[in-house]
């Protein structure tokens, strides 16, 4: 099988695609023949070794996990004699582990690893948009954030995979949602349901006083310190990128709950048990028009290397998927893909 690799950190040109033999497949694992994978942050983190702390768990020096690619939707094509979940000609989608290489022709997963039903009426490249977003958001707001019917939710970077996800999710829960990002994308969030929408470009959200039962900094761009007098006076700041500050903050201020607070989580170190089942909640909630996959490009495996630069040009909007096989879906197929920002409904194969 195809499967894509790299032996040395460095820039997107160390990505090579080579030929692998099928994983075997254990007693309780599901093979599935992958259609579509998505390329996100961490794939690229992983693979350039930046920022150095990532190689505290991606390896010092040199990559401990060298096949790329967690996020996954296909076919299943053999399953364990001990799995029940799951059947031969299933589709599903899912997260697999660090490391087990999901940009590739086929994966393993545990039957009960972060793996589910796949949703009725999304293809494969759809659907495996909508999977890190969702993980990565759900945990955010749901937990950490404890966000609550009529509450005042603000979401930085609400364009991208994690953000596009975190706007539809705090709406979902019953927020009123402010959506940051750049003038372009405006009407995409809005389109997501978001109430009020900041170009970040025009007007500094941090100059409001407090706004915000919750800000949610998707892609990290804002610290604690700027953002706390827009909380309110129990509001919580939650980011998704580590700095020295915000590991302090989040215990310090978790000490003197009763003000504001900051937290960071890293959610893709949660029991992988718990992904599946949030999966399934996510299958009925794309099947239930409540959640929407945000395509930035639908690019061949072929060209892995120009996916990992678009990510890493920290602009793209929602996820990049790459298309392993013909049978991923068509390039442009979903409403949230036509409100994207012109440069990627130009990828899609659209007019800008
Ligand atoms: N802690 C965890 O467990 C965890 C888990 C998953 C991901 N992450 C992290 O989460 C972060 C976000 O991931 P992602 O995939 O959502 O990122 P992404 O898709 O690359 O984010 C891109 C979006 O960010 C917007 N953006 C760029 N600069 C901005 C700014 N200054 N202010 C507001 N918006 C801005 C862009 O909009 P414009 O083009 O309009 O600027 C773009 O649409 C990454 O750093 C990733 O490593 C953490």
């Amino acid at each position: 099988m195809r499967a894509a690799r790299f032996d040395r950190y460095g820039p997107a040109e160390v990505i090579r695609i080579e030929e692998r033999a099928v994983p075997e497949v254990g007693d309780s694992d599901v093979l599935v023949r992958v259609d579509a994978s998505a390329v996100g942050v961490t794939d690229a983190v992983s693979r350039s070794g930046t920022p150095w702390f990532a190689r505290l768990f991606f390896g010092l020096r040199r990559p401990k996990y060298p096949l790329l690619g967690t996020e996954f939707a296909g076919t299943v094509e053999r399953v364990g004699p001990g799995v029940t979940r799951f059947a031969p000609g299933d589709r599903v989608f899912g997260a697999a582990e660090v490391g087990a290489g999901a940009t590739a022709e086929y994966v393993v997963v545990g039957e009960h690893a972060a793996v589910a039903h796949a949703p009725d009426g999304l293809d494969a490249a759809h659907a495996v948009a909508t999977v890190d977003g969702f993980l990565t958001a759900l945990p955010f707001l749901r937990d950490a954030g404890e966000v609550r019917p009529r509450q005042s939710v603000l979401v930085n970077g609400a364009s991208g995979t994690v953000g596009s996800a975190a706007v539809q999710l705090a709406k979902h829960l019953g927020a009123s949602v402010t959506a940051v990002t750049s003038g372009p994308n405006a009407e995409l969030v809005r389109s997501l349901g978001a109430d009020r929408v900041i170009d970040y470009t025009r007007q500094d959200f941090t100059t409001e006083r407090d706004a915000y039962d919750v800000i949610f900094d998707a892609v990290g761009k804002r610290s604690f310190g700027a953002c706390r007098r827009a909380l309110t006076a129990h509001g919580i700041y939650l980011t998704t990128v580590p700095t020295g500050a915000i590991m302090l903050q989040t215990p310090w201020t978790r000490l003197f709950r009763g003000g504001r607070r900051a937290a960071i989580a890293f959610t893709g170190l949660r029991d992988s048990r718990t992904k599946g089942v949030e999966l399934e909640q996510l299958a009925a909630l794309v099947e239930s028009g409540a959640f929407v996959p945000v395509v930035d490009r639908i690019l061949p495996l072929d060209e892995l290397v120009a996916a990992h630069r678009r990510v890493e040009g920290g602009h793209k909007v929602g996820s990049v998927v790459i298309a392993i096989t013909d049978a991923a879906g068509p390039a442009d197929a979903s409403a949230a893909d036509a409100a994207t920002a012109d440069d990627s409904r130009e990828a899609n194969g659209a007019p800008a």
